[in-house]
């Protein structure tokens, strides 16, 4: 009989540990076995028939004598019986099973006895009544439970990734990524589109976050980074006539995480020739309903809804508006004009704004609510947040007393406020004000839970501007990449009023979240340039960073534009996931390691010795 010796499992362990050194021994070979079946298959079709099943041994119960094991693997799971009648040997084997021992089965499909059948399985109605059992492998008491009902720490869940994507959970969730993949590649095949991969080892890309580098044994001191993006690459094969290209493929970035970014992430990046934003808005589109309608059976409306970056700034107070609900932002500057509050009247005149939002129906919030409202404002920048309740009586908060009847007025007309609501306002300069009240609308739809499941709203937002301020740097950086076209009407803006140029950017915008971005690229060199000068990269620095492409300009490229996917947050989205993490295979943490593999690690002098690198 086999003993295996029981630990808590938190302990990492190597494969010489005394447990599994005990087992080895007594462990069965494959031999000649062959798996009949998967253990997601066999239904009362099957009765009668002998079969043979691999897996892991997901739960083992011993009633009375008689032996139950769930065995699990990729396509479900099957109960297995081990009846001292019917087999004494293979019975007595499977006293020693435990929870994640590798197994073989050998027996006959039985029809379960009556009100023993379980019918939210497949494999429900039947078991295998096993005559032969062949133990493939051990398993050391694993550190957390395998079911979806456990919670689980995530750095467990890293720390044992291997067990972590065991659970029926992580593997649909991967399920539904290949589907995604298989998707996209079958439509884009379709539609013309050539798959090429581009270099990992490359020259800086122009994406805006830092780069990873990668020293070169043969370059002492000089170093590659891991692409951004393709972008470069993919404008590249435009001027070299491939006309349709896509790649799904890795991006590296060196960026502030959160759960919808990672270090190395997948896109779906596309370039096409000779169109405009319409042209890639459709495909990016069709692709997407696609992608959808395959992976879930989901319909998105047709088309998608369009909104320009100014609208979705001033209504919504985001880039990436979720127009799933309400609770828009409303403008107020004709009340606080009229009001005696000096906060108001000082913001207003220094130029900035005061805009509220109007939660319908929440005038009964208690005070605590609204407190943390207030400390969640204030963690988002803002300096205060003004509160009013609307009553039958009236407007009531502390400030009520500085809106004399006009402004009281003026405020209830511009925040559309009806007894019963709760008025929350800003005033501060106009990036602020959104910032702030962008991301109390999105709190407080989750306080309310205004968002009905399976609502899915796409959206295109347009109209980017070209350029954004650094104030750090005082200059201008791009807002999307330097090789975005300007739009063309605001082309006269360039020289007098660059801030005010808008792009031929777009970004998709999924039920709150960006999942994808492209625009039309320049393709004349001169407007590269004239763009360059804007960014205040003078034609050293372009030539010395972008040489290839400026050339690349002069040979004939056509006019072309693109797109590019974040992958892992479509499927997320279509996983069900809020945490990218959840579609990775092997994702690493807020902090950029992997915590499996401990990644990253330290190296050993020689090789330091070799890139000619010291660590200061
Ligand atoms: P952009 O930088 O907007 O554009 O990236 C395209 C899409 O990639 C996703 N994404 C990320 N996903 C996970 N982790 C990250 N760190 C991360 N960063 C971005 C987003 C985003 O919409 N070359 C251009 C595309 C083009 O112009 O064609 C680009 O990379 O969903």
């Amino acid at each position: 009989m086999l003993q295996g010796t029981r630990d808590t499992g938190n302990s990492r362990r190597g494969p010489t540990s005394n447990h599994t050194d005990s087992m080895t021994q007594q462990l069965d070979r494959l031999g000649d076995w062959q798996r009949s079946h998967d253990c997601g298959t066999l239904t009362d079709h099957q009765l009668g028939d002998e079969v043979t099943l691999m897996g892991w041994v997901a739960t083992r119960r011993d009633h009375g004598g008689v032996i139950f094991v769930d065995l699990r693997d990729r396509y479900g799971i099957t109960q297995v019986v081990f009846n001292p009648q019917h087999s004494a040997t293979a019975h007595e084997k499977a006293d020693a099973l435990r929870s994640e021992f590798v197994i073989a089965v050998h027996g006959v499909v039985e029809q379960r006895p009556e009100g023993m059948r379980n019918p939210r399985l497949v494999t429900g109605a039947i078991e295998v009544n096993c005559d032969d059992l062949r133990i493939l492998n051990a398993s050391e008491a694993i550190p957390f439970q395998l079911d979806d009902q456990t919670e689980v720490g995530e750095e467990t869940r890293l720390r044992y990734r291997y067990l972590d994507l065991r659970r029926t959970s992580m593997q649909q969730n991967l399920i539904t990524r290949h589907r995604a993949y298989q998707a996209t590649r079958g439509y884009l095949d379709r539609e013309q589109f050539l798959e090429v991969e581009t270099p990992f080892l490359i020259r800086s890309t122009p994406e805006g976050a830092r780069d990873y580098l990668v020293p070169s044994r043969v370059n002492r001191g000089r170093f590659f980074a891991l692409p951004q993006s393709p972008q470069t690459y993919k404008q590249l094969l435009m001027m070299a006539g491939f006309d349709r290209y896509f790649q799904i493929v890795k991006c590296f970035r060196d960026e502030d995480l959160r759960a919808d970014r990672q270090p190395e992430f997948t896109q779906i990046d596309i370039e096409m020739s000779f169109v405009a934003e319409q042209d890639i808005m459709q495909m990016a589109e069709s692709l997407t309903r696609h992608i959808c309608a395959e992976v879930c059976e989901l319909s998105l409306p047709e088309p998608f809804p369009r909104m320009t970056y100014a609208e979705a700034m001033n209504r919504f107070g985001s880039d990436k508006p979720d127009t799933r609900f309400g609770l828009e932002l409303k403008g107020a500057e004709p009340a606080g004009r009229a009001s005696d509050y000096k906060i108001f009247q000082s913001v207003l005149d220094s130029g900035g704004q005061v805009k509220g939002i109007n939660a319908k129906g929440c005038s009964d919030l208690p005070r605590s609510r609204i407190d943390a409202l207030i400390a969640f404002a204030q963690e988002h920048g803002a300096k205060g947040l003004s509160w009013i309740k609307h009553t039958d009586k009236g407007l009531e908060a502390s400030i009520a007393k500085f809106f004399p009847d006009e402004a009281q007025q003026l405020l209830i007309s511009c925040l559309e406020s009806e007894p019963g609501d709760l008025l929350l306002l800003v005033a501060d300069s106009p990036e602020m004000v959104a910032k702030v009240l962008g991301a109390l609308r999105l709190e407080l739809a989750r306080q309310l839970e205004l968002v009905a499941a399976d609502t899915w709203h796409p959206l295109w937002v347009t109209e980017f501007p070209l350029l954004e301020r650094d104030d750090e740097a005082n200059r201008f950086v791009a807002k999307h990449h330097p090789f975005t076209s300007p739009m063309e009407e605001d082309v006269p803006l360039m020289e007098s009023d660059p801030g005010a140029v808008r792009a031929r950017a777009y970004d998709l915008v999924l039920n709150g979240n960006e999942v994808a971005g492209g625009s039309i690229r320049i393709f004349q060199q001169q407007m590269q340039e004239q763009v360059f000068r804007l960014l205040a990269i003078d034609e050293q620095e372009a030539r010395a960073k972008f040489g290839f492409l400026l050339d690349a300009l002069t040979y004939g490229a056509p006019p072309h534009g693109g797109i590019a996917f974040g992958f892992d947050r479509l499927v997320a989205l279509l996983a069900g996931q809020s945490n990218i993490r959840e579609v990775i295979a092997f994702p690493k943490t807020n902090k950029a390691v992997g915590l499996m593999e401990e990644a990253p690690g330290g190296v050993d002098e020689m090789q330091m010795r070799e890139l000619g690198i010291r660590l200061r």
